[in-house]
């Protein structure tokens, strides 16, 4: 996780000066839809955790500020409710669920299909549970069992005990469908857990190729082979992620590798981003190595955590003030223009 932000912050890019005053023009065509900033909300299990009703303040925020939020398969809220409240705007995450021969999985995109999901996105890069020590020291287990370190955390938090008590707690909405519909919250989770892990091989992706009619991703992709992999089984686009560093703890920055996927695939795919992104800075960074976009997780997170219902709105807003400013400063017109920014990356790895 430090490393993902270490390695950006030595990314240099140098501007330019001389041109007309003007506002850089941030919009952004992601698949075929304009989108209002290269800015999307990376999929989260649970942000309801963070603030009762996460998910629905994320769509929310999403339609409004016309920037993509791709739901989780872990979320506390339904494809059906957020499509709802973000029709143009939502796209899907799936993880492998290994148990049905994959049928829950095919049931999940043909309800993202039928409710308009724009983007579906493949979860390559959890192969394997990780151990999270701090999540170990933090008693945050799946499921969860609160207890009196649940009650020291959220009392000082009564803001947050009223919006748990309006919203309640609701997680893992998309699995209820496959289960007995009397289940306790916590008989869900458990549910879940049994059917997390796993990761999809090349044969499963083009399968979902086969099922999926609109844009399909793979998300996790550090090597360049990899990459070329996926273009030949037929995807559209590739996140180049390290899952921000929850994964595999000794994995490259992902911004280290991001050059040699632009060269293997960037002509035929779009890139995406995400793993340390920390300020608009950091987005037009990406976009000078030749992303399309990048992908925020935890600064979201923090949002929520901070400012509930109006956190993802603030971190929307500056998102999309930072990356303007950024691009004037480097006098750039526009998010085509970010790829002849003049760069220093001696980090970049070399395959
Ligand atoms: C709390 C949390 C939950 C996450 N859950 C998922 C998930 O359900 N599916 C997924 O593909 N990635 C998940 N991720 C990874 C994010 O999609 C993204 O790759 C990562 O957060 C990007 O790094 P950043 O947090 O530095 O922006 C999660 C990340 C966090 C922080």
């Amino acid at each position: 996780m430090a490393r993902n932000a270490e390695a950006l912050d030595l990314v240099e890019l140098l501007p330019r000066y001389g041109l007309e005053n003007y506002k850089p023009n941030i919009e952004i065509n992601l698949f075929g839809r304009l989108y209002s900033a290269p800015i999307a909300i990376a999929p989260m299990g649970m942000p309801g955790m963070v603030w009762p009703g996460g998910e629905e303040i994320f769509a929310k925020a999403s339609h409004k500020a016309r920037i993509p939020f791709t739901l989780s398969t872990a979320a506390g809220a339904t494809i059906e409710r957020i499509t709802e409240l973000a029709p143009d705007t939502t796209w899907f995450q799936l993880y492998r669920m290994p148990h049905n021969n994959l049928e829950m999985n095919f049931d999940l995109v043909k309800r993202a299909k039928s409710t308009g999901v724009h983007v579906l996105i493949l979860t390559l890069d959890v192969p394997a549970r990780t151990k999270r020590p701090r999540e170990l020291r933090n008693q945050l287990t799946i499921p969860y069992k609160p207890g009196l370190h649940t009650l020291i955390d959220v009392l000082p938090h009564p803001g947050w005990m009223l919006a748990l008590a309006r919203h309640g707690h609701n997680s893992f909405a998309n699995y209820k469908k496959y289960t007995n519909k009397k289940l306790s919250g916590y008989e869900l989770a458990k549910f879940a857990r049994q059917r997390s892990g796993g990761t999809f091989s090349w044969k499963e992706v083009s399968q979902f190729r086969d099922a999926w009619p609109g844009p399909l991703v793979v998300k996790g992709i550090l090597h360049p082979n990899d990459a070329e992999k996926a273009v030949s089984v037929g995807v559209d686009g590739v996140v180049v992620s390290n899952h921000g560093g929850r994964q595999l703890e000794g994995a490259p920055a992902t911004v280290d590798v991001l050059p040699a996927v632009v060269n293997a695939i960037g002509k035929e795919a779009t890139i995406l981003f995400d793993s340390g992104i920390r300020s608009g800075l950091d987005v037009v960074r990406v976009m000078a190595l030749g992303a399309k976009a990048a992908l925020s997780g935890r600064p979201f997170m923090y949002g929520l955590g901070a400012l509930g219902v109006q956190g993802a709105d603030h971190v929307v807003n500056y998102y999309t003030e930072e990356i303007s400013a950024a691009m004037r400063q480097i006098g750039v017109h526009n998010i085509q223009e970010c790829n002849n920014i003049v760069i220093r990356h001696e980090n970049a790895l070399k395959f």
